[in-house]
């Protein structure tokens, strides 16, 4: 009884005694702010530009953020945890003894940490420039706010190439061909949007060549990048606090604070015309300008979530009707076009041509036709529609629907959602519907014409021909071959390259000059339009670390992949089969191979329009250039088998003993977790030079996966790796990263929950890699 009293004395007066203290500019350990006493900033910085504490998100909701002081609206310009906001009760933000910066919720559970443990002399400061910086007992900064920008980026912050600017589905970033990039990332697709992915990046005076991918905003309003891009704001000149932000509308905006009024002025925008923003509308609708912008769905199709646009339109009639002439009709919608992926073009046809190709296809959701030129675009999916305001150009789309779907209910919003019926329905307009009246025989389209949803090149003419690094590839077309072409090509398949659970692979030249690697796929399903569906997901997947797919034949049973070929074998060859010398993969070799693999899978699993799930890494799969580049072979077949197998039925055809994860055998869903642990498998393998599912004990035993995880424990608890690292290194390799390796493939191999994604494997394998920035990871 006598207790209670005593500690709640205790504890006020602790909260009394830190309330009574002015936010420091630098504090030492054991410093600590309560949630409750959010309205007084943990630090502010020297010239009180920018505060550093708990910032309200919401209802009874806190981050921890960095925001300018004097502003009329907060603005934040770095939060720990925007994601996971903590509850304005009993949350706490601690500079620990250790000299963490700790962010607790009310259960005390960790939220956020800065991870840095050094010490009793550490010590967190805030600096002029809106830095939070911990420092080290000599005060040499270990941890800075700049090293993990959210959606804004302050004068003299570098944006680098691991780093990028995100606010919801759009983020900022140095694309694979380095240049710096706005990309919406959505659930279903990734597209990017500036600079104008219809255009030549070089026609905006960037480059693709200088790999630096650095960018910075200097303190005269001048941001400079290493791909060329110059922005200069408009007010340029030193003394001005400025900002570069990601907005939420996917805009990157260059911002100056007006001193007197406390707000901010736009002094640079990327994206003056929001409908060219990607994503902003969702699938399925179309954005306009009438005149600021707004959004539509298409007619017969409904908002998927009332609440935001982004989530776009879905239909309201069933999507398996009959396609049968006499149950489809077209509406037209005048001057709108898609930044769809096509499914087919044709030029110089009739509008009833094209109608016919549209309907002709299941998964044929519209058509967009040019009068004049008779230029025809069959889309199966409808993504980023914009209505154009030019009547130069006569161009519409008509989006197919059931006869019997009730479009007289068009619906129409504002960007901000507010109702608003302005869709113009031309009643009187005969050309308004269009109805079928036969089936006409058609064969396949000769030019599968696949554009990334990315990159969408309908309305120019020239597409460029040349083979240029990152998106400009995909915009090549992905062929459609001729059985004939293919059997001539390969010399009536003469020469195997190897063989595998999907087909067998042949060697083939094409136009004489083009090497080529012929894949005759085994049991793939027939359906003609099932095939193309699934072939137009591999035609869309480009990415340095991935086999680029040419083309493809479908003719009756004979499917064929017509792939880049790699010259210099697979990794196993490499890691298995090295006599001597020859064939020997020095470890830095090995080091470049296990994160050009884990870069190859982190795209297939997170950057491609569709989560695609490899089922069957394995080194027989990793290619490898003349420049020991890798190239991941065989992925995006999963799919093309029989729709209605899951991956998990393919299993018999797909896996590989050895590289299987263990809910293959468990009747567990299967997603991209069971690539981590193939890959967990792989990277031991490049470590040891050895194959894991081989490997016995002292006894001859062979040792089961517990056995290997076991062992690989007793390694890192040793912290020495020596005696599992490939002898035929002779000790030449760096300890480091075989650690780092080793340590990831057991997390790799663990239980599934707790694998980590390849996104996160990518980035602790370059924090090793890099070797100026990293010194202490090398030796
Ligand atoms: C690449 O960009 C960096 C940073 O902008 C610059 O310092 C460097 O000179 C550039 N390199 C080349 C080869 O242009
Ligand atoms: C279409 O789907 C509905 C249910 O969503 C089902 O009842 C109907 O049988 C399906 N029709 C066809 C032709 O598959
Ligand atoms: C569309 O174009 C292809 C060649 O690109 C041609 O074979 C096909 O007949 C065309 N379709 C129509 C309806 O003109
Ligand atoms: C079509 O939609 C409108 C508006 O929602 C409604 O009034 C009308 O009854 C619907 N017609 C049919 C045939 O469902
Ligand atoms: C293809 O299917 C047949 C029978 O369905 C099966 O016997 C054969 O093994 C399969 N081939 C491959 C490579 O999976
Ligand atoms: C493959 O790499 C080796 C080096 O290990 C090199 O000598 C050889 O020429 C390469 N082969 C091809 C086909 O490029």
């Amino acid at each position: 009884m006598e207790t209670i009293p005593c500690l709640i004395l205790f504890s006020s007066l602790q909260i009394l005694a830190f309330s009574s203290a002015s936010p420091e500019h630098t504090l030492g350990t054991g410093s600590f702010l309560s949630v409750e006493e959010y309205e007084k900033p943990f630090l502010i910085s020297p010239s009180n530009t920018f505060s550093f504490g708990f910032y309200e998100t919401g209802d009874n909701a806190f981050s921890l953020s960095i925001w300018f002081t004097n502003t009329v609206e907060k603005t934040v310009v770095w939060a720990a945890n925007s994601e996971s906001p903590v509850n304005g009760h009993g949350s706490k933000l601690s500079f620990t003894q250790e000299g963490s910066l700790v962010l607790s919720d009310e259960k005390g559970f960790v939220v956020w940490d800065s991870k840095t443990m050094l010490g009793q002399d550490s010590r967190v400061a805030l600096l002029d420039t809106g830095n939070l910086v911990i420092t080290d007992s000599k005060g040499s900064v270990v941890w800075q706010s700049f090293d993990s920008p959210t959606d804004t980026l302050l004068p003299l912050q570098l944006l680098t190439k691991d780093k990028r600017l995100v606010s919801g589905y759009y983020s900022l970033y140095y694309d694979t061909d380095n240049v710096l990039r706005l990309i919406y990332n959505g659930p279903e697709i990734s597209s990017p949007y500036w600079p104008n992915p219809s255009e030549s990046i070089f026609d905006f005076g960037r480059t693709n060549y200088n790999s630096s991918r650095i960018g910075v905003l200097d303190n005269t309003g001048h941001f400079t990048s290493s791909d060329g891009l110059n922005i200069i704001a408009s007010d340029s000149g030193l003394g001005i606090n400025r900002r570069l932000t990601i907005d939420q509308d996917g805009n990157l905006k260059l911002y100056s604070l007006n001193k007197v009024e406390k707000s901010w002025i736009v002094t640079w925008e990327a994206m003056p015309q929001l409908c060219d923003i990607h994503g902003l509308c969702g699938t399925n609708s179309i954005c306009e300008y009438s005149p600021d912008p707004r959004c539509s769905c298409l007619p017969g199709y409904e908002m998927a979530d009332q609440e935001n646009w982004i989530k776009g339109c879905q239909p309201m009639f069933r999507t398996n009707y009959s396609q049968v002439a006499e149950q489809v009709m077209f509406v037209e919608m005048r001057q709108v076009k898609f930044y769809g992926f096509v499914m087919g073009f044709n030029t110089s046809i009739s509008l009833e041509d094209c109608e016919k190709l549209c309907s002709e296809k299941h998964s044929c959701l519209a058509f967009s036709y040019g009068i004049g030129e008779g230029s025809c675009y069959t889309e199966i999916q409808l993504f980023s529609g914009k209505k154009t305001p030019s009547t130069t150009m006569i161009h519409s789309t008509y989006v197919k629907l059931p006869k019997t779907a009730n479009i007289s209910d068009v619906k129409q919003y504002d960007l901000i959602c507010k109702p608003n019926s302005v869709y113009e329905m031309h009643q009187d307009d005969k050309r308004w519907f269009y109805y079928y009246t036969s089936i006409a025989i058609f064969g396949g389209l000769e030019l599968f014409f696949i554009t990334t949803a990315c990159l969408f090149l309908r309305s120019k003419q020239n597409i460029p021909k040349s083979v240029i690094d990152g998106y400009e590839l995909m915009t090549e077309h992905f062929k459609k071959f001729s059985y004939r072409e293919l059997k001539a090509a390969t010399g009536n398949f003469r020469e195997e390259l190897g063989r595998g659970g999907s087909g067998v692979v042949y060697r083939g030249v094409l136009d004489k000059k083009r090497v080529v690697a012929v894949k005759r796929l085994a049991n793939a399903t027939e359906a003609e339009e099932e095939f193309q569906a699934e072939i137009s997901i591999i035609g869309r997947i480009n990415h340095v670390n991935l086999v680029r797919t040419w083309g493809f034949c479908s003719e009756g049973k004979d499917k064929l992949l017509v792939y880049d070929y790699v010259e210099n074998e697979s990794l196993d060859k490499h890691l298995f089969e090295s006599i001597g010398e020859k064939r020997l993969l020095r470890w830095s070799q090995r080091f470049t191979i296990a994160l050009g693999t884990a870069r190859g899978l982190a795209y297939l699993h997170h950057e491609c329009l569709e989560w695609v799930v490899h089922c069957d890494v394995k080194p027989e799969n990793i290619l490898l250039t003349q420049d020991f580049e890798v190239k991941i072979a065989d992925f995006g077949l999963a799919k093309l088998s029989k729709r209605d197998f899951s991956c998990l039925q393919l299993s018999h055809m797909r896996g590989t003993v050895g590289y299987m994860a263990p809910e293959w055998a468990l009747n567990l869903p299967i997603n991209t977790k069971v690539d981590v642990f193939s890959y967990g498998i792989v990277l031991l393998e490049i470590v040891t030079g050895a194959r894991i599912s081989s490997q016995t004990s002292a006894e001859g035993e062979k040792l089961d996966l517990a056995q290997i995880v076991e062992a690989l424990k007793q390694v890192v608890a040793c912290g020495d790796v020596t005696r599992i690292v490939d002898a035929k290194l002779h000790g030449q390799f760096n300890h480091l990263q075989a650690m780092e390796m080793v340590k990831i493939s057991l997390s790799c191999i663990g239980e599934r929950t707790k694998r980590p994604t390849m996104d996160e494997i990518t980035k602790a394998l370059m924090a090793c890699g890099d070797e100026d920035k990293y010194a202490d990871c090398t030796e």
